[in-house]
């Protein structure tokens, strides 16, 4: 059996902080850090091997145990339920997912709500505690502009800095919930591996609380 930690990193900004923690906590690979396309990289003396995969794909290459461990985002988790082990709060890639509108939005309660989002799954969970009833309309980005053109009353997405709602007229009405990159394993993996994705983890631990 590969004795190797197979590890799906987020492709991107994320992904290139989340690749330092794991330097610093002792399990660099040098070739990573080439700047070339190669998507597959591993160091043997360390027992890992990186790869770069689409953020919102890690759970999948995880749960599916192509990959042993990876890092993703609380928002994948909720929307997606991804029957992982969620081992450890990376504490970055903070931001949180939030109900937005124009700012004259009143709730038209009564009346079905229209809700764009990519989340469908967890702003149906958030309106279903408030027995809102709710009309969901799924889109795959460029939330933003949907209450601009009056295709939803609301929009459900994620907010960092708050720029993108801002620069578009929009204004946060309610926090559904906190996001932050979350370190995830496969259930069979982790337990076939477990001393050295604990290995892992009490690293990378030790760097996020240092
Ligand atoms: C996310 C989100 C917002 C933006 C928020 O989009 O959907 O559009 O970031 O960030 P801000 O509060 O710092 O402005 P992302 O970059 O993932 O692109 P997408 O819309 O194509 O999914």
């Amino acid at each position: 059996m590969d004795k190797m930690v197979n590890v799906a990193l987020p492709k991107g900004r994320l992904g290139e902080k989340v690749y330092k923690l794991f330097k610093e906590a002792g399990f660099e690979c040098p070739s990573i850090e080439e700047q070339n396309r190669k998507l597959i990289f591993e160091n043997p003396e360390k027992g890992v091997r990186y790869f770069w995969v689409k953020p919102s794909d890690v759970a999948i290459y995880v749960e599916r145990g192509a990959a042993d461990i990876g890092v993703c985002g609380k928002d994948i988790l909720l929307e997606y339920r991804p029957d992982v082990y969620e081992l450890l709060d990376l504490k970055m890639g903070k931001c949180r997912m939030a109900v937005a509108a124009k700012k004259e939005f009143r709730d038209p309660r009564g009346e079905t709500l229209r809700v764009a989002t990519k989340f469908p799954n967890i702003a149906a969970t958030y309106y279903n505690e408030k027995c809102r009833d709710i009309d969901i309309i799924k889109l795959n980005g460029s939330i933003e502009i949907a209450p601009i053109l009056g295709l939803s009353d609301v929009i459900v997405d994620i907010v960092e800095t708050g720029k993108t709602l801002l620069e578009n007229d929009l204004v946060p009405f309610e926090t559904i919930v906190p996001i932050s990159a979350r370190l995830i394993a496969n259930t069979a993996g982790y337990k076939f591996k477990q001393e050295a994705i604990e290995a892992i983890k009490k690293g990378l631990e030790k760097q996020i609380n240092d």
